[in-house]
């Protein structure tokens, strides 16, 4: 493993957060000199966190930084084989991920960038993805599941992600059929599960789960072509101290448990209880193009969605054939 002393301070600093430790702890503790420490100091404030120094005394990461970071996330996780990595920018996380995948890294790894230039979206669109405010992560799954059931692990993912801002804030998140978190009416998150099958056994060689959540609004606001149907959870400027640090680190504890789970479909009950869509009216919509309405009724034990129309007849509508949209009658 390699030593690298700027994310061995930063981690020391994120475990006693607000409070102040001294240049000589960190320097017995790194075996290295104080000068050294000091150095390590700089170069994490020139990426963006606030540490205070005094003299002769020590060092305090404020409280107040929302800077993600993989040490900042490791204090808050559960699973300790659970290893991530974050980058300034990347072209995509999924893409990366993919890459590590095929590369025979195992299950568990975690990769988080602060901006995608090339955020991949469900259905060949793309994933708008502005720096710093949002968090856009994959993780890297080797399921025992029949690839056929990849659903489960996105499905599992909304509640997982729905649970996670319900918890740390005051909000209240919803999923939208079958894979959106909504809050107050518009998407605060997508999710998109990519993987590649063992063409042999039917089941999954690896499984990518890439998860987008729009924590704030990005300067200048959200691109206008998806202004009207995307939100986020807090305005600029009011996003609570180290927040993405610890929706990832929750996100990533909500999910391995369900993950765990998955073959039992027991997520599914969370699943139904969260679900924004049971009781309303939908248009359904097949190649972009609106083919009726209908009453939700619930969702079937395999996510599927079970309507009625208005003849009395009922259909389960599984994702990969149509999506649906809430009707304004
Ligand atoms: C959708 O709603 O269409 C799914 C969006 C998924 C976006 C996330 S952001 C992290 C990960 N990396 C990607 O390129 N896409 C997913």
């Amino acid at each position: 493993m390699i030593f690298i002393l700027k994310d061995e301070v930063l981690s020391e600093l994120e475990k006693n957060r607000g409070r102040e430790v001294s240049g000589e702890t960190l320097s017995k503790r790194f075996s290295v000199s104080r000068n050294a420490v000091w150095k390590a100091v700089s170069s994490l404030r020139k990426e963006g966190y606030t540490i205070t120094a005094a003299t002769n005394r020590g060092y305090t990461l404020s409280e107040n930084n929302d800077i993600v970071s993989s040490a900042g996330i490791a204090g808050y996780l559960e699973n300790k084989d659970i290893s991530v990595e974050v980058y300034p920018l990347l072209d995509s996380t999924n893409i990366l991920l993919k890459k590590y995948a095929e590369d025979g890294v195992p299950e568990g790894k975690v990769v988080i960038a602060e901006q995608q230039t090339a955020g991949r979206g469900r259905l060949g669109r793309s994933f708008s993805s502005p720096r710093s405010s949002g968090l856009y992560m994959s993780v890297l799954l080797r399921p025992s599941l029949s690839a056929e059931n990849s659903l489960f692990i996105t499905a599992a993912a909304a509640v997982a992600v729905t649970e996670a801002i319900n918890s740390l804030t005051g909000i209240s998140a919803g999923i939208k059929w079958v894979n959106d978190v909504y809050v107050g009416g518009k998407k605060v998150c997508g999710i998109l599960t990519e993987g590649a099958v063992d063409m042999e056994t039917g089941g999954f060689s690896y499984a990518v789960l890439g998860i987008g959540i729009n924590v704030t609004a990005p300067e200048g606001g959200l691109p206008a072509e998806i202004r009207d149907v995307a939100g986020y959870l807090f305005e600029s400027g009011c996003t609570p101290a180290d927040f993405r640090n610890r929706l990832a680190a929750t996100v990533i504890n909500n999910f391995i448990t369900l993950y765990h789970k998955l073959p039992d479909k027991s997520f599914i009950n969370e699943y139904r209880k969260l679900s924004v869509l049971i009781g309303k009216r939908v248009n359904i919509i097949s190649c972009g193009k609106v083919m009726g309405q209908a009453g939700v009724v619930g969702i079937d034990e395999n996510a599927g969605l079970i309507v009625r129309y208005d003849d009395g007849t009922a259909e389960i509508l599984t994702s990969g054939e149509v999506s649906v949209r809430l009707s304004e009658n």
